[in-house]
């Protein structure tokens, strides 16, 4: 068996450095016997709050069902279209599904991975149109919402598209999944507080990851929020026991939030690490394998908060065996794309109409990044990539 040299994540490592702040802030939920909502939750969506320079942040259950209740609260339902980009997880797709509505997909631009905006006008002005006040989509839905995902902690153009989504009257709901503390342009908002939502998962494995899952969305105003809190508390509104519409049970657990907020002050220090390696990774790349690049490797934009650190290599699939190999643990985020995926057979896409997205899916490999990885094993990784590449420089 291979011995792993270099693994691709070690959240032990993390904990170890945490462990007596996370053990008070759980004990505290204990002694409080406060499990479902109650301070500790109340006090994580306001530090978040402070965080991001948002006024309103509602704690729920994971990232997916973030993205299904923004979109609900934006009204989105059955007989509705959203626009979503087809490189990204699942849930940024199948959570429109979820509400009724048709997903459409756009195509991403080679670099950033992140939703082609040209090709979201396009898609809005050639193949959509106008009936009376209404937008339709080519089979006739109407088009209420974008979701743009800022892929693997770069921040996406989110001023372009929240500009567009104005022009034609479509809410904007962010998939900040990905992305905490990331920032337009390095200086400019927090991802995931520009659009009308933003949403947020704290999946163990994310820059700021619970101890189990959670999630939250952040609302440009009070109202918006509070119907985002009502769909989370089965659509209740207007006094006890009362529900004016259907929504379900999603909440943030209160260890989680206490968990979480524990690590939220360690954000931007990992970030930083987190680009540190990005920068690493880059020098290694130019300096063992050379010119001309045979592995893309990501740009350092300003406010990337590297959630991956995902090249683009010829013959994938052979050079991350050869990896594996040699002890260096890869992933690819994602094979399928969205408009490919299986349970979206039915939308009537077929290979080749989001050709970007194919090709990323076909070259994409995510190379270990995470704080507390150290520079020895950085080198170890790229120096195994050229050997795989076969184009090592002695
Ligand atoms: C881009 C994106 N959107 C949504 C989600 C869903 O979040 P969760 O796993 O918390 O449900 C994830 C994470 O897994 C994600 O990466």
């Amino acid at each position: 068996m291979t011995e792993t040299r270099v693994r691709f994540l070690d959240l032990r490592a993390q904990y170890a450095g945490l462990r007596a702040d996370i053990r008070r802030a759980v004990d505290a939920v204990f002694e409080s016997q406060a499990f479902v909502l109650g301070p500790a939750v109340a006090a994580f969506e306001e530090a978040l709050g402070r965080y991001l320079g948002a006024a309103h942040v509602v704690g729920v259950a994971s990232g997916t069902d973030a993205l299904y209740l923004a979109l609900r609260a934006c009204g989105v339902g059955p007989g509705d279209a959203v626009l979503t980009t087809p490189y990204s997880f699942a849930a940024s797709a199948t959570q429109i599904a979820r509400t009724g509505a048709r997903p459409y997909f756009g195509d991403i631009e080679r670099d950033s991975f992140n939703l082609d905006v040209a090709g979201v006008r396009r898609w809005l002005v050639d193949e959509c149109r106008r009936e009376g006040g209404t937008l339709r989509a080519p089979d006739g839905e109407v088009v209420r919402a974008i979701v743009p995902v800022h892929l693997f902690g770069r921040p996406c153009a989110i001023a372009a598209l929240t500009a567009l989504a104005a022009e034609y009257g479509l809410a904007v709901v962010e998939d900040a999944a990905q992305a905490i503390g990331a920032r337009a342009g390095g200086d400019g908002p927090y991802a995931g507080t520009v659009g009308r939502y933003g949403c947020f998962s704290f999946y163990p494995t994310k820059n700021l990851g619970g101890a189990g899952d959670g999630g939250c969305v952040v609302a440009a105003s009070a109202a918006d929020a509070g119907r985002v809190r009502s769909l989370a508390r089965h659509g209740a509104a207007g006094g006890p026991y009362r529900h004016v519409e259907l929504g379900i049970a999603s909440r943030l657990d209160a260890l989680q939030a206490a968990v979480l907020g524990v690590k939220l002050a360690h954000v931007d220090a990992w970030n930083a690490a987190r680009r540190r390696h990005a920068e690493r990774y880059e020098h290694l790349l130019a300096e063992v394998l050379g010119s001309p690049a045979v592995v893309a490797a990501p740009a350092l934009v300003p406010g990337h908060v590297f959630h991956q650190y995902v090249v683009r290599v010829p013959e994938r699939d052979r050079v991350r065996a050869a990896l594996a190999a040699a002890g260096i643990e890869t992933q690819v985020y994602y094979p399928i794309p969205l408009h490919l995926q299986p349970c979206f057979t039915a939308l009537g896409y077929r290979t080749g109409d989001r050709p970007e997205a194919e090709r990323a899916a076909a070259e994409s490999l995510a190379l270990p990044i995470y704080p507390e990885l150290d520079d020895d094993a950085a080198r170890a990784v790229v120096e195994a990539l050229a050997r795989a590449l076969d184009r090592h420089r002695a």
